[in-house]
């Protein structure tokens, strides 16, 4: 069963043998609530590496909603018997006094990437991002490190983040891992109703319709249009977003030409639920 670690300090001594030891190590930042789309990075993580961290830390500086965060699901015993069977070698919970001592005064934002669709909605949002993945970068000193397609924007932000700040860390991005209807897994899936639970593949399916259909031709505005009048009519509340953007720099796409990206944000049962796919 994996170690698990409260403290930076403890931390750092593992790390530090690990690494006297020649080995590789991967960490895997998670918020928790582990479901399979979690474990297929924490199993990257095994295969690539010969020690890995996985992090489980309920950021509150990214939660721009109090309410979402006293929400958010926390399961660490389950986690851990998870994660003893993918074999990983430590977690590291911290409580938030480790994190955020008193007197914590700094902030990394990443402009750009980091302000369309995620951030337009969820103001200050990348910046907890942006300033926890940086911290638990320092903290592991890790080789490599995993993370999720599922948050594309997310995904783009670290890129940019480990570039500007040179921080010596390969970022590794892993695909979504969905359910057998198509749902892409999440932490926030259990709060929805069976009935919003039935229902929320539509969005999933939209988008895929929206993607064939813009490849066969139909003009990227009117797909775009056609996959949100669909999202609606199976009954989420509202759309934050559905969008084509460039698949790196998340830039508005006009026309299909190179890699686009098709992102959505929808909201069902007053849960909020997030989406992407290559076009
Ligand atoms: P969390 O939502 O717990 O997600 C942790 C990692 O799991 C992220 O890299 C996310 O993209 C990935 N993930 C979630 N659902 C997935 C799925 N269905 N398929 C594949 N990967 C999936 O993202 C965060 O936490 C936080 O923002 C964090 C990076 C830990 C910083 O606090």
């Amino acid at each position: 069963t994996p170690t698990v670690l409260r403290s930076v300090a403890e931390l750092r001594a593992h790390v530090a043998d690990w690494k006297a030891a020649g080995a590789t190590v991967g960490v895997v930042p998670t918020m928790g609530a582990l479901h399979d789309g979690h474990l297929s990075l924490a199993r990257r993580a095994r295969a690539a590496c010969e020690r890995v961290i996985v992090t489980i830390f309920v950021n509150p500086r990214q939660f721009n909603n109090p309410a979402d965060l006293e929400k958010y699901p926390r399961t660490e015993e389950q986690d851990a018997a998870l994660l003893a069977q993918v074999g990983v070698d430590a977690i590291f919970a911290p409580p938030p006094e480790e994190v955020y001592p008193r007197g914590f005064a700094t902030t990394v934002s990443v402009t750009g990437v980091s302000e369309p669709l995620e951030g337009a909605h969820r103001p200050g949002h990348f910046d907890g991002v942006a300033t926890v993945v940086a911290k638990l970068f320092g903290m592991t000193r890790a080789d490599r490190a995993f993370f999720g397609e599922k948050d594309w924007q997310q995904l783009m932000v670290v890129q940019r983040l480990v570039a500007d700040l040179n921080i010596p860390i390969a970022i590794e991005g892993c695909p979504t891992v969905r359910e057998p209807d198509g749902l892409a897994m999440s932490s926030r899936n259990i709060r929805l109703s069976a009935e919003g639970r039935a229902r929320a593949p539509a969005l999933c399916r939209a988008m895929q319709a929206a993607a064939a259909a813009m490849r066969g031709g139909l003009p990227v505005p009117e797909g775009l249009a056609q996959a949100r009048s669909e999202v609606l009519a199976a009954g989420f509340d509202t759309v934050d977003y559905l969008e084509l953007r460039t698949a790196d720099l998340l830039l508005p796409m006009e026309r299909l030409e190179g890699e686009g990206r098709l992102l959505a944000a929808a909201t069902l049962d007053g849960v909020r639920l997030i989406d992407n796919i290559p076009v």
